[in-house]
C-alpha cells in the first residue's frame, strides 16, 4: 500500500482512494459539497491556499481534469504553474524528478500529476521534501482519485445515498483507472451491488475487483440498476485486444435508449469522458434527461478544491 499520510495519521498525498475510511470520504465530499458553484452565481472561494504554490503536470492528455484543478486551485488563492511538458526540459531527456526536483527549488508546494506508467505518482512522492504533497491526477489504469470522488459526489447528490444501490460499470474495464478508483469509492460509501460489464478481452484479472459481479452481456449487466457509469475504449492502453470494431462494439456493448430500459426507471447515466459518441453511448442518452455528465464535469472543481485544502492544510497554516 502506498504511504500517503502524514506519521500523525493525516493525508499528505492522494495516490489512491484505497485505504481511505467512509469517514474521511465523507469529509471530503461534505467539503465539496460545501465548494458547489451554484449555476450562475460566481461560485464560493477562499484563501485557504494563500501563499502556496501548486504545479500541474500532466504527461498524458487531458481537458477536464488539467483545467478543473488549475480552476480549484486558483479559487483557494494558490499561485498555479502549467508545465507545458512537451515545451519543458523533459524532452532533451530530464528525468521526472529531475523536473520534480527544479520546481521544487522554485517553491512549488503541491504537484498534481498524470502519468501513463505504473507508480510514477508514488516514486515522486517518495522523493519529494517533506512539506511537499503529490496529488494524482490518473496513474495509468490503476487509480483516478479525484474522478472517483467526484463520481462519489454526484451519485449522492442524484440518490441521495450508495448506501445499497446497484451500480454497474461497462466499458472497458480492464483499462480503466476510472473504474477502479470508482469502485473504491461506492464500496467504502456501502454500495452493496457493484458489476462490471465488458467483452471478454477488456475484463481484468480475475482476482482484480473482488466482490464484484462479472458479466459480458450489457442487457444483464445493467438490469435493474440505480447507476450506469460507461467508459471509453482506452485504445492508447493496449496495442492489440479481441475487441469489435466501432459500429459493432456499439451494437454489442453500446447504451442506447432500449438498453437503458433495463436499468431502473430513476437510473442515471455516467461517464468521465471524454466520451465517443455512436461507440459506447449513443448521443441521446449522453445528453438525455437521465444523463448526469455534465454534472460530473462540473463537480470536479468542488472535489478538487477540497482535496487541495485538505493535503496542503498544513502548508497552508504555515505560510499563513
Ligand atoms: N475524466 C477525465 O479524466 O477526463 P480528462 O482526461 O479530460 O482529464
Amino acid at each position: 500500500m502506498t504511504q500517503q499520510r502524514r506519521p500523525d495519521g493525516s493525508l499528505r498525498h492522494l495516490l489512491t482512494l484505497e485505504g481511505l475510511s467512509r469517514g474521511e470520504l465523507e469529509g471530503l465530499l461534505e467539503r465539496a459539497q460545501h465548494y458547489v458553484r451554484r449555476a450562475g452565481s460566481p461560485g464560493p472561494r477562499s484563501n485557504a491556499l494563500a501563499g502556496v504554490t501548486v504545479a500541474n503536470m500532466f504527461t498524458e492528455p487531458s481537458t477536464r481534469t488539467r483545467v478543473s484543478f488549475e480552476l480549484a486551485a486558483k479559487r483557494l488563492g494558490a499561485e498555479v504553474v502549467n508545465l507545458e511538458v512537451q515545451l519543458s526540459s523533459r524532452v532533451k531527456g530530464e528525468s521526472m524528478l529531475d523536473t520534480v526536483f527544479t520546481l521544487e527549488s522554485l517553491h512549488v508546494d503541491v504537484f498534481v500529476l498524470r502519468d501513463a506508467e505504473v507508480g510514477v505518482p508514488a516514486m515522486v512522492a517518495a522523493n519529494v521534501a517533506p512539506h511537499v504533497s503529490i496529488l494524482s491526477a490518473g496513474e495509468a489504469h490503476v487509480s483516478h482519485p479525484t474522478q472517483g470522488l467526484l463520481d462519489a459526489l454526484t451519485v449522492l447528490q442524484k440518490k441521495g445515498r450508495c448506501d445499497g444501490l446497484s451500480i454497474a460499470i461497462v466499458g472497458d474495464i480492464r483499462h480503466s483507472r476510472v473504474a477502479r478508483s470508482a469502485c473504491h469509492a461506492f464500496r467504502t460509501l456501502g454500495a452493496t451491488d457493484l458489476r462490471i460489464v465488458a467483452p471478454p478481452a477488456l475484463l481484468p484479472e480475475s482476482d482484480e475487483f473482488p466482490g464484484v459481479a462479472r458479466s459480458t452481456d450489457i442487457a444483464r449487466g445493467i438490469a435493474g440498476c440505480d447507476v450506469v457509469m460507461m467508459l471509453r475504449i482506452q485504445k492508447e492502453r493496449f496495442a492489440d485486444a479481441d475487441i469489435p470494431a466501432g459500429d459493432e462494439y456499439f451494437r454489442e456493448f453500446g447504451l442506447n435508449a432500449a438498453r437503458l430500459a433495463q436499468a431502473k426507471p430513476d437510473a442515471i447515466v455516467m461517464h468521465p469522458q471524454p466520451m465517443n459518441r455512436g461507440v459506447e453511448i449513443e448521443s441521446a442518452v449522453a445528453d438525455g434527461p437521465q444523463s448526469v455528465i455534465r454534472l460530473q464535469v462540473a463537480n470536479g472543481v468542488a472535489v478538487r478544491m477540497a482535496t487541495l485544502e485538505v493535503l496542503a492544510a498544513p502548508l497552508a497554516a504555515r505560510v499563513g
